[in-house]
């Protein structure tokens, strides 16, 4: 008698509970074509992308192509590229004893919003007054 009940709650513990039959989430994606910001992916990534369009004023759009993030298809997006290596040189030789805080670009003190605050092109000189 004791053995029939064992059995039966051995059966009950083989069977998955319903939960594990639902959708996973997929894992995102790694990015294909990141040549510069290499230490990044995921969230970062997308943090440091918002502070990119934040500091020229723009959108996504401005550099990605619909539906592609890796896509080079855009000129304004192969731009930023060299754009992320002038900054990151600029850095290294100037700035490399800046310890970058939390919330702060990767980049590290002289950032894209230093220069373009907003803007796609940087003043030159302050505007007339
Ligand atoms: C000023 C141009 C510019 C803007 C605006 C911009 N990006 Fe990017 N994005 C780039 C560049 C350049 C790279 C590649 C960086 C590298 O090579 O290190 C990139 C790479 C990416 C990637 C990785 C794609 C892959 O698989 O290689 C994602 C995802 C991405 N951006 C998302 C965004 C999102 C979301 C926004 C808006 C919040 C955004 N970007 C705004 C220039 C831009
Ligand atoms: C030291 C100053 C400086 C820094 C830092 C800087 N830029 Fe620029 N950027 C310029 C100048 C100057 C131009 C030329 C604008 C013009 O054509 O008059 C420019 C042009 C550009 C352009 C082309 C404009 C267009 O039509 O889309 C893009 C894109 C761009 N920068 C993105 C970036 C990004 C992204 C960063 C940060 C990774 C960055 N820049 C950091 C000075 C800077």
């Amino acid at each position: 008698m004791i053995r029939l009940v064992r059995c039966t709650l051995l059966l009950c513990l083989a069977i998955p509970p319903a939960a594990s039959a639902a959708p996973q989430p997929r894992p995102p994606r790694p990015p294909e074509n990141v040549q510069v910001l290499t230490e990044l992916d995921g969230q970062p990534l997308r943090a440091e992308m918002q502070r990119i369009a934040a500091a020229l004023g723009v959108k996504c759009d401005h550099c990605h192509v619909q539906g592609n993030f890796a896509s080079d298809e855009k000129s304004p997006k192969r731009a930023a590229r060299r754009m992320l290596e002038m900054t990151r040189a600029l850095n290294a030789r100037h700035f490399p004893d800046y310890g970058v805080k939390e919330g702060e670009s990767v980049l590290g003190r002289v950032t894209c919003f230093t220069c373009h605050r907003g803007m796609t092109a940087p003043l030159t000189a302050p505007p007339a007054p």
